[in-house]
């Protein structure tokens, strides 16, 4: 019987996930789901020939050096992959995989979710009925913003942003986008495209962030720009906290600014500002965007079959370096 190949998993993976790689690869787990050091991940890829790494594992230069020579695969369970340095891999010709499509509804869903709950006091509004707060109906307690006929700027159209427009569709909202592209017409599903992102911000009452971190878009939402938004807007990040100048969000968010924010990603997370927790008016997520029992299993399941066709000598099916 071939041997199977030897694949180090750095976190634990949903069972369903876990009991498909066991079948079909001898593999390290990490059943205590602790993050690896780059020294530990070093260690224990040996005699590896692939990784299977998540967001939480920084797989920058200098531990992609220090990988041995039997590591010729990485797949990443995300579709993000901003966490590993493509171009040392390409320069060590280490294809990456990620898992792309199969967590573009679950993230939709829950940029709604914040976009709702932060513009209808959802934090505040549980905690008063929690700490019994709540002392009677009342025609002007916890006022919330409408969202339906608002207008939503999504920065990024890419799958998940088209995925929150169709959404926001449902709440008759007039969906205003920018991105590297324009969409074509029959994509676009009435969508109003602003090819310069700086005229996206005076459009957007509901501003979404669903592009993906890069240099460029590195701190993106600063405090120039977050002046350009209609003043009571509310910000929804589901993308990367690199995205937010921090200090600047938070400064409008007390300011009165903005409304009011939603946020599932964080720069630095899990150790976010901590100005964040002091404030009421965000309504704060722990990076849930793609929690869900079926689409984690499904991003296990896409990162297996990258695996499958590596090692079966097959083109990569979602290869990004
Ligand atoms: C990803 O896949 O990049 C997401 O952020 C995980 O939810």
């Amino acid at each position: 019987m071939a041997m199977k190949p030897k694949l180090l998993v750095t976190r634990r993976l949903p069972p369903a996930v876990t009991e498909r790689l066991q079948g079909d690869y001898d593999a390290i787990v990490n059943p205590d789901d602790h993050i690896m050091t780059p020294d530990e991940i070093v260690a224990k890829a040996q005699g590896h020939d692939a990784l299977l790494v998540t967001p939480a594992d920084k797989i920058n230069a200098a531990l992609i050096e220090r990988l041995p020579a039997t590591v010729k695969m990485i797949a990443t369970f995300s579709v993000g992959y901003e966490h590993i340095d493509l171009e040392a891999c390409k320069q060590r010709k280490l294809p990456v995989s990620n898992t792309p499509d199969v967590l573009t509804a679950a993230t939709a869903d829950i940029t709604l979710l914040l976009m709702l709950g932060a513009a209808r006091r959802a934090y505040e509004g549980e905690r008063a009925v929690r700490e019994a707060n709540w002392k009677s109906w009342s025609t002007t307690y916890m006022l919330g913003v409408h969202v339906t006929g608002k207008r939503l700027g999504i920065f990024g159209m890419g799958r998940i942003g088209q995925a929150v427009a169709k959404r926001a569709r449902a709440f008759d909202m007039a969906v205003h986008y920018s991105n590297r592209r324009r969409l074509p017409h029959d994509l676009e599903e009435g969508a109003i495209f602003h090819k310069d992102p700086e005229d996206l911000l005076a459009h957007s009452d509901f501003f979404s962030i669903n592009a993906p971190a890069s240099a460029e878009t590195q701190r993106w939402l600063n405090a120039e720009r977050i002046a350009k938004l209609p003043n009571g807007a509310v910000v929804i990040n589901t993308a990367r906290g690199a995205l937010v100048d921090d200090a600047a969000l938070i400064a409008a968010l007390k300011s009165g600014k903005l409304f009011a924010a939603g946020l599932d990603v964080y720069e630095g997370e899990p150790n976010l500002n901590p100005a964040y927790r002091e404030l009421t008016n965000v309504f704060l997520l722990p990076h849930l965007g793609s929690a869900t029992v079926e689409t984690r299993n499904a991003m296990g399941f896409k990162a297996l079959d990258n695996l499958d066709a590596f090692f079966a000598g097959q083109p990569l099916l979602d290869r990004v370096a």
